[in-house]
């Protein structure tokens, strides 16, 4: 009766999906996934609007998706804030709870919206994460990039676990392990916990380390491209290392080489 009740107060035109489950990382980071309606097409990297009724009002916040567009299921990769108007509630879902989606999705962070390259670095911070773990686990990424380095710095070790969980996902799955090979790098760093690789992924870059570390020459805007995802501070320091290299910012309408999620919050 209470699955009824929910069909009947949700919003119009918008989907009503079933949680099939629930991992919880850290008290501030969890995953979740969800069932996909037979007509939901997005791009690996895009992100839709996702929501829950609080009483009897639905409150939205944007996901990126953390899922390759071949996945028969949708995941997310979220924060929990405590007062959060949508978070303090999501994180409290279980499988079988009804979560709302929006029917359209969209985004920058899509391969569309870069120029041909050779190497694609992956930027992010906490859970901006969550659009390249669909972007590496989708087989037109490593058609499209002869290498692909996805960066994640958190605060401590426990945050970078999703990230770890992902590769191993890859180079344990049939097929998708086959087409990445060793195309896939990961880079991973903590700022408040000691760590061998230690400190803002941005501020590594500068210094150096970053392409030491990976045996890697400086950015060339003739081969390498750029994804960003992360807090507003972070967007902004990567975009200004990438533009100082050469590179500039590219939209879905005027590909460039690399992109920024302003959409992401948090
Ligand atoms: P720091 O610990 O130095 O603030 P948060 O959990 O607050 O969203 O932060 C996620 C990670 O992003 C933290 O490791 C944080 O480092 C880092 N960070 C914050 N601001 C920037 C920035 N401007 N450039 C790169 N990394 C940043």
């Amino acid at each position: 009766a209470k699955t009824e009740d929910f069909a009947i107060q949700a919003p119009a035109g918008v989907f009503v999906e079933t949680v099939t489950s629930v991992t919880h990382y850290t008290d501030r980071l969890f995953r979740f996934r969800m069932t996909r309606p037979a007509e939901f097409r997005f791009r690996s990297g895009e992100f839709a609007m996702i929501g829950l009724m609080v009483g009897d009002k639905p409150v939205y916040r944007a996901y990126s998706i953390a899922s390759p567009a071949w996945d028969e299921e949708l995941e997310f990769f979220s924060i929990k804030v405590p007062d959060g108007p949508l978070t303090s509630h999501l994180q409290a879902i279980k499988p079988g709870d009804k979560v709302l989606m929006r029917k359209k999705p969209t985004g920058t962070l899509v391969l569309d919206a870069l120029v041909p390259g050779r190497r694609l670095y992956m930027f992010s911070t906490g859970t901006g994460i969550a659009p390249f773990a669909s972007l590496i686990r989708d087989p037109e990424t490593y058609e499209k990039f002869e290498e692909v380095i996805l960066t994640h710095t958190c605060r401590d070790v426990a945050e970078l676990k999703y990230g770890f969980d992902l590769v191993d996902e890859i180079r344990n799955h049939e097929f998708l392990n086959e087409i990445v090979g060793d195309k896939l790098r990961h880079y991973a760093t903590v700022t408040r916990e000691d760590y061998p690789f230690k400190g803002r992924v941005t501020d590594l870059m500068v210094n150096g380390k970053f392409f030491a570390d990976l045996g890697l020459p400086p950015l060339d805007p003739a081969i390498d491209r750029g994804m960003i995802c992360g807090s507003t501070a972070m967007l902004k320091d990567t975009k200004e290392i990438l533009e100082a290299a050469g590179l500039t910012e590219g939209a879905n309408n005027k590909p460039a080489e690399f992109v920024i999620e302003r959409a992401f919050v948090g």
